[in-house]
């Protein structure tokens, strides 16, 4: 009997900006200092996009640009793009038809997808079945976010956590075994009012009064969030290995949202997965929402060999979370 076709990574390319905005940088923007941030979240410094003119989409066309460049394809190949992002370039239209036209894929479509943090994991579910299915042979994921847009450079809760980048994945048919295999996703809609943008949407248009009032800007209760994500990560990722049997010394990575070096301890410790087998580089990028999985893959990815048991799990705004489980391709 023929393999299953399954939709598999074949891929992985990330782009960050340049310009480093570090802790000691922080030290002088707010009352906040180094030894704080390192010891309650574990960043040292982030990414902050500040091209002039350049916007969310510019960084997925340079990271997709690179990643069709390493696979050797060509843009008219691309059926599908997926960006999974809260900081398209404007509400409408979407950014996933801008970065097509950047990158010349002429023949494709796509769309945005708004899950936050678990953004990537969500556009990877979605896109991983249009290929499953034979629809497509050839889909691009993206997960990126210019999240310096959206914070509020005076309020230290949230502007020592999140920077900005972009990462993308390609997804093409396999038959040996490999690619994604299963993934558990959820959302919980009356998580909105603990990680939110208050205004500047149907419900609170943006009005003077909004932007004086500082209400276009991430809100976060940090502490309620940590709770959650940590639990919604472990039993998520527990939920996906019960369910294709497997144990924790199966799994050769574990790839977890970089929100916070305390989540991600908290989150191994909880599974009992030893750290050397966690991608970690949230010391030098912060907490890029949706980019997060991407960038993480693209630094790891000459460790990952052919067949390895690789999951992904992120927990974000909405509230929205889930885990994934792929077998690596190459
Ligand atoms: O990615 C999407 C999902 N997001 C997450 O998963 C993030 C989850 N939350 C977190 O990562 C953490 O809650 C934070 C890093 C946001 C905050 O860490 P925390 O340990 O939960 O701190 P806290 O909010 O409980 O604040 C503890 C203290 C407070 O002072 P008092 O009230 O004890 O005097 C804060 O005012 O730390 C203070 N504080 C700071 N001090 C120095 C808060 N932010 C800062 C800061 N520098 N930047």
């Amino acid at each position: 009997m023929p393999n299953k076709i399954r939709a598999a990574i074949t891929g992985v390319h990330g782009w960050v900006p340049e310009d480093k905005l570090t802790n000691f940088d922080l030290e002088k923007m707010v009352d906040t200092n180094d030894e704080w941030i390192t010891s309650r979240t574990g960043i040292k410094e982030r990414r902050i996009l500040r091209k002039p003119g350049w916007a969310t989409s510019d960084m997925c066309a340079e990271a997709v640009k690179g990643l069709l460049e390493k696979t050797g394809t060509r843009p008219e190949e691309v059926e599908m793009l997926i960006i999974g992002t809260i900081t398209g370039d404007m509400i409408f239209p979407d950014t996933a038809n801008t970065v097509c036209d950047k990158i010349g894929a002429k023949n494709a479509f796509g769309y945005d997808i708004n899950a936050a943090c678990s953004g990537f994991l969500y556009a990877l579910a979605t896109g991983a079945q249009f290929v499953a299915n034979e629809t497509y042979k050839k889909v691009v994921v993206v997960g990126a976010d210019m999240m310096s847009s959206i914070i509020d450079y005076t309020d230290r809760n949230t502007c020592v956590i999140f920077g900005d980048g972009a990462a993308a994945v390609l997804l093409e048919p396999r038959a040996d075994g490999t690619g994604i295999q299963d993934f558990v996703l959820r959302a919980d809609g009356s998580g909105r009012e603990f990680l939110f943008m208050k205004s500047g949407g149907s419900k609170s248009p943006p009005t003077p009064e909004t932007v004086a009032n500082r209400e276009h800007f991430v809100y976060q209760d940090g502490k309620r969030v940590f709770k959650y994500a940590v639990e919604g990560m472990v039993t998520t990722v527990r939920e996906v290995l019960k369910r294709n049997q497997l144990d924790v010394g199966d799994i050769d990575w574990v790839i977890p949202h970089q929100a916070n070096m305390r989540i991600i301890n908290s989150v191994a410790e909880n599974l009992k997965v030893p750290m050397e087998k966690v991608t970690i580089n949230i010391s030098k990028y912060g907490n890029t929402t949706a980019g997060t999985l991407g960038l993480c893959m693209w630094e790891y990815e000459d460790r990952f060999k052919k067949g390895d048991n690789i999951i992904l799990t992120a927990f974000g705004g909405g509230f929205t979370w889930g885990s994934l489980y792929l077998k690596w391709a190459y």
